[in-house]
């Protein structure tokens, strides 16, 4: 195990940010195993975010490029934090420099890119992973347990939905987020978490059928400074047109015959950030709902029927991450989306400084996955293209 680790992270965005606290935090999580975690630079073109970040989180510096980074000796671990069409040139840059990469899903913003990025991975001496970072969630995890373990038997029919509320405003500067081909809007930014949950907890999707992309604000003014994230900001008179996705649906077959749809929106008003997903089994139902991270639903088919339903299970010690994973980690202490960034900054730390796995978080999802998940996003978008045409995701991966 090397002594130390030197960390930095690209991208001081909205992000961003949360990989360079959680970086911080990781170490004072679970057991003392890791070596000694050096916060070194956060890299952003935009010395002001930077620097603010570097500061803000206890970095040592800040740089203005990635080269830099991939160039400094004193970093060992970087995280890829910017607009997913960047992601390519500098994960590429820093795998090659000898940099160990967490990349942010979508692994990038088109499948030749993404497969190029999977072929430098696995040429790499160093390693590559990409944060779907949801999976950490306490209630997400615990469902996949307990289709794992059979408490809920075969999954029949798994209900997705992610609705969000960031695009509802139509004053809303243009941003990389509103640009690029069908699918690389509200499916790519938001439906790419729900897909991966979906498999992660039904496995493999076979198929999709009856994709559609709806873009319902068309223009959007231009913004007169940066814009970091969802975030408001003061635009101009300009006008740019929107490219991609507000909202975006599909419908999915699992390779084992189960069936489920998803449904995502960036123009849901009153939905900030709100994840469901609801899953059907032979012996029982679960649900999990983002609004209400700290619990999950669960109904089992069994005793009298009179007493059956939903039940309220409040997630504590006894649920995956919980025990030594908060600094109080006692039922209703309550978690969120930052300690799933945090538990993601571990998981990839614990691989990096080689320690077993079998004492680790789950590891970190592979590029291969993150492949995998963009040719699932892909023929959602062939799908909508043929008028929801079915689409075999096999077949894809073998084309
Ligand atoms: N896991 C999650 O929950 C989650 C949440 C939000 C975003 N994301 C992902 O994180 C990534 C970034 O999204 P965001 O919302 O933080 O973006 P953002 O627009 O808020 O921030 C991007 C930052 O990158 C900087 N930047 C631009 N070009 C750069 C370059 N060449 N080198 C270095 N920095 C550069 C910008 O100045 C900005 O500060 C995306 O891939 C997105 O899909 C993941």
């Amino acid at each position: 195990m090397p002594a130390s680790l030197g960390v930095a992270v690209i991208g001081a965005g909205m992000a961003g940010r949360a990989h360079a606290a959680a970086y911080r935090t990781a170490p004072t999580v679970y057991a003392s195993t890791l070596p000694d975690i050096r916060l070194v630079s956060i890299g952003d073109v935009s010395p002001e975010f930077g620097s603010l970040a570097a500061r803000r989180f206890g970095y040592e510096r800040n740089d203005t490029s990635w080269q830099a980074i991939a160039e400094a000796d004193d970093i060992d671990v970087v995280s890829v934090v910017v607009a997913n069409h960047l992601h390519r040139e500098i994960v590429e840059g820093l795998l090659a420099a000898g940099k160990h990469v967490l990349c942010e899903k979508p692994l990038s913003d088109g499948i030749d890119d993404a497969i190029a990025m999977a072929d430098a991975a696995r040429a790499a001496t160093s390693i590559a992973r990409v944060g779907f970072t949801y999976r950490r969630s306490p209630g997400i995890a615990y469902i996949r347990d307990l289709v794992r373990s059979g408490v809920l038997g075969r999954v029949l029919h798994v209900s997705g939905r992610y609705w969000t509320d960031y695009a509802a405003d139509p004053h809303i500067p243009i941003s990389w987020r509103f640009k690029g081909a069908p699918g690389s809007g509200a499916l790519a930014d938001v439906g790419s978490h729900l897909a991966y949950i979906a498999e992660f907890i039904g496995g493999d999707i076979a198929e999709v059928s009856g994709g559609r992309f709806a873009t319902v604000i068309p223009e959007r003014p231009k913004p007169l400074g940066a814009v970091i994230g969802h975030e408001h900001g003061a635009v101009s008179d300009e006008i740019d047109s929107v490219e991609n996705d507000d909202y975006a649906a599909f419908s999915f077959s699992f390779a084992d015959g189960g069936a489920g749809a998803i449904e995502v929106s960036r123009v849901a008003s009153g939905h900030a950030n709100s994840l469901i997903i609801e899953v059907f089994g032979e012996k029982g139902s679960a649900t999990f709902d983002f609004r209400t991270p700290t619990e999950i639903g669960l109904t089992l088919n069994e005793g009298p029927a009179a007493q059956r339903g939903f039940r309220r299970v409040l997630l504590g010690p006894d649920h995956p991450y919980i025990r030594g994973g908060l600094a109080m980690d006692a039922t209703t202490v309550g978690f969120g989306q930052n300690e799933g960034f945090v538990y993601q900054a571990r998981a990839f730390l614990e691989e990096v400084a080689r320690l077993p796995e079998e004492t680790s978080l789950p590891r970190c999802a592979s590029f291969d996955e993150g492949v995998h998940n963009m040719r699932l996003l892909g023929a959602v978008a062939e799908s909508a293209a043929r008028g929801g045409a079915s689409v075999s995701i096999r077949q894809e991966v073998s084309a």
